[in-house]
């Protein structure tokens, strides 16, 4: 029996190419979105990979989206947490709204998330989470004091659950993605990108959102049981840890 990976915000970017190379690597594949339909359901109709809508900041709405995907799937083996935003700011500039999006979304979407599939693989004795962090979770960016407070607690909310997974089998790994040609980055200035940011990547360019996807794949796999509360660092060269 194929095992069950879901990936949120599966359907565009980085989630999107770890949905698909999960999907060729044998597994039944569940995405989810927010609220980008046109980008969901064209996903969706390229892959055959189920689409389900839900945020990821409603803890509820994680509960009921999760249930849904079980009743269709089977029980949740691997779960991605990838879903996440930018709400850019200098620090004196950010409102709480800011600061409140981004945790809730890219670090609460965590717990949301895994609380609901944790028991199950607990039960099962087989797990995998896999938590996409970010460079700027590790390094710290200015103008990102919400973005990377979230990312930096991803890490940390990855290697406490490691210890809690070990023993029944469950790894939960981190990925901190440099800077990856998705939209959330080519919406950054042509010219910003080409003079301030690609000059930083001793590589020279961006990185691919499949090169992203082939760690989460392996990251998933029986190979990588011995590999848990680590943070794989893809990033061109740019930081290191
Ligand atoms: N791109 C990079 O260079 C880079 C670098 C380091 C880390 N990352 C991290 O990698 C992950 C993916 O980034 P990306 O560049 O692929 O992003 P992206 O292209 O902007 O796609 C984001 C995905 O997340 C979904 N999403 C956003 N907020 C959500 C919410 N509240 N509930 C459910 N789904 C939500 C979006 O749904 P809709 O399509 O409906 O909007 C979309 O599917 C993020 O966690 C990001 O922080 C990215």
């Amino acid at each position: 029996m194929s095992r069950v990976a879901l990936v949120t915000g599966g359907t565009r970017g980085i989630g999107a190419a770890i949905s698909m190379a999960l999907r060729n690597a044998g597994y039944k594949v569940a995405a989810t979105y927010a609220g980008n339909e046109e980008k969901a359901q064209a996903f969706r109709n390229e892959t055959g990979i189920s689409v389900h809508k839900w945020d990821v900041s409603d803890y509820d709405a994680c509960g009921a989206g999760i249930a849904k995907v079980q009743d269709e799937l089977g029980p949740i083996d691997i779960l991605v947490n990838n879903a996440g935003i930018t709400r850019d700011a200098m620090f004196h500039k950010m409102t709480p709204q800011q600061w409140h999006e981004v945790i809730n979304t890219n670090l609460t979407g965590l717990f949301n998330m895994t609380h609901h599939v944790w028991q199950g693989m607990r039960d099962r004795s087989f797990g995998r989470v896999i938590n996409i962090s970010s460079i700027n979770g590790q390094k710290g960016q200015m103008g990102q004091a919400n973005y990377s407070a979230a990312k930096a607690g991803d890490l940390g909310f990855t290697k406490a659950l490691a210890q809690e997974g070990a023993a029944k089998n469950i790894t939960v790994n981190a990925i901190c993605p440099g800077y990856i040609g998705t939209e959330m980055v080519l919406a950054v200035p042509e010219k910003v990108l080409n003079e301030r940011i690609i000059p930083q990547i001793p590589v020279g360019r961006l990185g691919e959102p499949e090169e992203i996807a082939r760690i989460a794949v392996f990251l998933a796999s029986d190979d990588a049981g011995f590999i848990t509360g680590s943070t794989i660092s893809a990033n061109g060269g740019q930081f290191f840890v």
